[in-house]
């Protein structure tokens, strides 16, 4: 290849590579694979290894490299970096509103622009002749720290400006929020807990930590992201909503969750929109930010202190906060293990009062390295049971005690077993009282039978009466069972004995397979297994090898569901329950509705479906949730943040549908 060959491939590389980054971070698009994009990054650096003239500092080749730093540079702002203040209630979003309508010319009837507020940490970049030339973190808001090269390793930081119609001065300056994505925190954490490390606390000092690591070759195993919010220079866009179209043509992630919203209705529509969407995202939010859409307005109201005065902070509740554990105590679970849960003094996280956290196991315990008596930091996420994260301890007096597992079951008083290879502990008595509630509330709970009304109270009173010992029990009572109960009017036994017996009549089979709790045997198995199958008997008579051949089952549900059906205490209890209700015949979904007989893969969080949800829609219509891709599979459906799946899917000639198209097709 001559020095002229080797540049216009050069070219056509470093464009291309740039495409492929631009689909995939800015348009959620991949539209090959990574190791594909690999073998062409490859490429560009063996030429530009060749003809060292052909490497200038925007070349995608540039995004690590350099030795490490001794410390990082001071980084003075032109324009300072502010920060926001804080809102947490819609009351004090029409307070806002009232002290901005207050400075305005009267009549002024100002827009407002809506968008996530990320939980990372700020950068600024300065691009020169649309090539990056510096990245700053915030630092006082006057001076930050120079974090050029690391940031270069931020694959959603464009190193060159794409081309856009409007003319630009020379030097402009962007700002946005460097983030670490969920998975990424999920795998760096995973990772640390198998050396033995300390995991990160949150995302965002994860990022933080990211960013002031030295050696930007250690950064660049961290994969942070960048959303861009704000333009600083001046180029004559009157609205921040234009702000940001023009952010995303110059090849910026943006947001696409941004909303304009004329009232402030609108913006409570967004705020709460958003909170259902926020579990679903790829990374982590705290809030919203809310500002006034003109740009004249927003500077014509100032800044006090370090704040604009034309945009808020919406913020969502904390999901952290800290707290004493006051005790902790054992729960037997429904197998028999022991968990221990730290009860705590309460307190308000997420908007609700938490009092128990989950402790997992002692192996859990003593990596956090937790006694009774500690401050520590619990969250929630979603609708999880909280979690305690960390353990403050510079809080300690010298009075706390470190928990002991107890060597008798707290129910029942037989003893605990820890198998070799297992990190639980276990009651070793069947019969425990703790364990079968547990067992009753499942098969009653709502991915099992789904009787309503049967509550864990309800429950205890009736096996201290004597009333029910396993499952099967349930479908003998009759209302004259409930009147000697504590507070039990005529009229609720009469519909509690209704509910548990429409239960009985025609229970769908993966309902029936997901009550009797087999180990390693959830909703998804059951539903697989009641396909595959199509009967309890079938089930029943199955060898190992016959389970295996079912749809994502391994070995080790093989041998579970082997064992329960080879178990002398379960096969008398599945009689006891066959002999008093009747599972429904399972239809066969096929040549039934919009999906029937299609295969479909979903990889990446979608706005309108949970992943219970989506799986159901795809049920409901037919179709078969499958796991991974293949030359099989029908669709891929494309959520946020898709994974590797979405480029295995381009490779094999699969379908790829994002989410309106897959909406389409379940009508
Ligand atoms: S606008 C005038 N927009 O939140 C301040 N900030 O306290 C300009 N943040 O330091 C900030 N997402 O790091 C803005 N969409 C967003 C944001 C955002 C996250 C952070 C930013 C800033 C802090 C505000």
């Amino acid at each position: 290849m001559t020095k002229a060959e080797a540049k216009t491939r050069s070219l056509k590389l470093r464009e291309q590579i740039d495409h492929y980054r631009y689909q995939y971070h800015v348009l959620d698009r991949s539209e090959i694979s990574d190791a594909a994009l690999d073998s062409l990054k490859h490429e560009l650096q063996s030429l530009e290894e060749a003809y060292p003239d052909l490497v200038t500092a925007d070349s995608p080749t540039q995004r690590v490299g350099g030795e490490p730093l001794a410390k990082f540079q001071k980084a003075p702002h032109g324009v300072p970096m502010l920060s926001l203040n804080d809102v947490f209630a819609f009351d004090e979003v029409e307070e806002w509103q009232k002290r901005v309508a207050k400075l305005l010319p009267p009549g002024t009837q100002p827009s407002y622009f809506a968008e996530l507020k990320v939980d990372g940490l700020a950068l600024s970049l300065t691009y020169r002749d649309g090539v990056l030339i510096r990245a700053a973190t915030r630092g006082d808001g006057q001076t930050g720290e120079d974090v050029t090269m690391n940031a270069k390793t931020i694959e959603a930081i464009p190193l060159r400006l794409r081309p856009v119609s409007k003319i630009l001065p020379r030097e402009i300056e962007v700002r946005g929020e460097a983030y670490m994505p969920k998975k990424e925190f999920e795998r760096l954490n995973a990772e640390a807990k198998q050396r033995g490390a300390e995991p990160f606390a949150n995302p965002r000092n994860a990022a933080a930590g990211a960013l002031r690591q030295l050696d930007p070759k250690v950064m660049s195993a961290r994969k942070l992201s960048f959303l861009a919010y704000d333009l600083v220079t001046d180029i004559g866009v009157q609205t921040h909503e234009a702000v940001h179209a023009l952010l995303a043509e110059l090849g910026f992630q943006s947001g696409k969750h941004n909303r304009l919203c004329r009232t402030l209705a609108e913006i409570e529509d967004y705020h709460r929109d958003i909170e259902k969407l926020r579990s679903r995202l790829g990374f982590w939010i705290d809030g919203n930010v809310v500002g006034i859409n003109e740009l004249v307005t927003f500077k014509r109201l100032g800044v006090i202190g370090k704040t604009p005065r034309g945009a808020v902070a919406y913020k969502y509740p904390a999901e952290q906060a800290t707290t004493v554990v006051e005790d902790i105590q054992v729960q037997v679970g429904r197998t028999g293990a022991l968990t221990p849960v730290a009860h705590l003094r309460p307190v308000l996280v997420a908007g609700s009062t938490v009092s128990r956290a989950t402790l997992h196991n002692l192996d859990e315990i003593r990596r956090l390295d937790v006694r009774i008596g500690d401050t520590v930091i619990v969250q929630k996420a979603g609708d999880v049971i909280p979690d305690v994260v960390q353990v403050l301890p510079k809080f300690r007096t010298g009075k706390e005690k470190k928990f002991v597992m107890p060597k008798v079951c707290p129910a029942c008083g037989s003893s605990v077993q820890h198998p070799d290879g297992e990190v639980a502990y276990y009651c070793t008595n069947k019969k425990c009282f703790a364990q079968r509630m547990e067992e009753l509330q499942h098969f009653v709970s709502k991915n099992a039978l789904n009787i309503d009304g049967l509550g864990p109270k309800i429950l205890e009173q009736l096996w201290s009466a004597d009333l029910i010992r396993q499952p099967a029990d349930l479908f003998d009572l009759t209302e004259k069972h409930f009147a000697p109960l504590e507070r039990f009017a005529e009229k609720s036994a009469a519909n509690l004995v209704e509910s548990i017996q429409a239960a009985r009549r025609g229970i769908e089979l993966w309902r029936l397979l997901n009550a009797l709790g087999i180990r390693h045997v959830g909703e998804q198995t059951s539903h697989d297994l009641a396909e595959h199958f199509g009967s309890i008997s079938k089930i029943r008579s199955a060898s190992i090898k016959k389970f295996l051949k079912v749809h994502d089952v391994g070995e080790t549900v093989a041998q579970s569901l082997h064992d329960y059906c080879a178990d002398y205490d379960s096969k008398k209890h599945l009689d006891e329950l066959l002999k008093r209700v009747t599972v429904r015949a399972e239809v066969k979904q096929v040549g039934r509705g919009s999906l029937a007989g299609k295969s479909i893969v979903v990889t990446g969080s979608l706005a309108h479906f949970s992943r219970a949800e989506a799986k159901a829609a795809i049920r409901q219509a037919g179709g078969k949730w499958v796991s991974s891709v293949s030359k099989k599979t029908d669709y891929v459906v494309v959520g946020e943040d898709p994974g590797s799946k979405a480029a295995r899917a381009k490779q094999l000639g699969v379908r790829v549908l994002d989410e309106a198209a897959f909406r389409k097709l379940l009508q």
